[in-house]
């Protein structure tokens, strides 16, 4: 299974397992991490969720290979089921903790900052690296980065690509606090515990009631999809996709 599911206690560990890809989000892998949200959702016992990923990464991303065939219906598609996952994440009752082990880009950070705390490691790095695929965020970034990490930070991330390191994602609040990366997934799921020993009512409505305050806004999400869709018609998107594949830089349309 795509999605390993390890419950401690009250804290319910889900590891993106998909490693030859550095868990990159296919469409069955986002299948399966919905369907165990799902499971979390209807489990009373559940207090709180710790997202990580198995091996060098969180997640690389949306998957290029599979993005690399898509026309702009697909790509709407594919808008379409990133989003429902990271707004699942957001809507779940229970706090979401992502455990970034590694890389988290694209797609990958878009997930993590659905999450409601993020922690990492020395071994953390964090990017938006459409625009070197000739694409712009689709699954959120552009909506939920500068809400976190403010809007020139969020700028400097998506405009340029670039990795940011751990010491830097802490800096930037892009994560709450670092940890040993042996002792990264057992913080985690002690963050978890705490949050379990609280009342799950109150928890619940802060989560709620933060989200509302400064959640990113339906229609804007909306828009970043149409976005995100309509630039498949455009030869960066290819010529991006084709270099990262081939291993090679691209050579962008005038
Ligand atoms: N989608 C599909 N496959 C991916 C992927 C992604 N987002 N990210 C990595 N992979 C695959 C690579 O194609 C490679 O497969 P291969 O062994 O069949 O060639 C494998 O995972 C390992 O990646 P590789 O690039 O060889 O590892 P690396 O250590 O040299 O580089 C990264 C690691 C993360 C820097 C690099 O893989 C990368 O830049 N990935 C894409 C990140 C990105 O742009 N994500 C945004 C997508 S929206």
């Amino acid at each position: 299974m795509p999605v390993v599911r390890d419950r401690r206690g009250a804290v319910q560990v889900l590891v993106l397992d998909r490693q030859d890809a550095l868990n990159a989000f296919s469409p069955e892998l986002i299948g399966d991490l919905r369907a165990a949200l799902d499971e979390v959702a209807a489990d009373p016992g559940v207090r709180a969720v710790v997202l990580t990923g198995a091996g060098r990464a969180f997640s690389a991303g949306a998957d290029i290979a599979r993005m690399a065939g898509m026309d702009v219906d697909g790509a709407r598609e594919f808008a379409a089921l990133g989003h429902g996952m990271c707004d699942a994440i957001e809507a779940l009752g229970v706090p979401v903790i992502a455990a970034i082990n590694g890389f988290a880009l694209g797609g990958g950070c878009e997930v993590a900052l659905a999450c409601d705390i993020r922690v990492g490691s020395e071994r953390t790095k964090m990017a938006q690296p459409e625009v070197t695929l000739g694409i712009p965020p689709g699954w959120g970034g552009t909506q939920r980065l500068p809400r976190i990490v403010g809007e020139g930070a969020a700028k400097r991330m998506i405009l340029t690509g670039e990795m940011v390191g751990a010491e830097e994602a802490l800096a930037m609040g892009l994560v709450s606090s670092l940890h040993p990366p042996d002792d990264l997934l057992d913080a985690a799921v002690a963050m978890g515990g705490t949050i379990a020993a609280a009342s799950p009512s109150a928890v619940a409505l802060s989560k709620a009631l933060i989200h509302d305050a400064l959640g990113a806004r339906p229609a804007l999400l909306e828009a970043e999809a149409e976005a995100f869709a309509r630039q498949f018609a455009h030869p960066d998107r290819r010529e991006g996709m084709e270099a990262f594949l081939g291993k090679r830089p691209p050579d962008w349309a005038a």
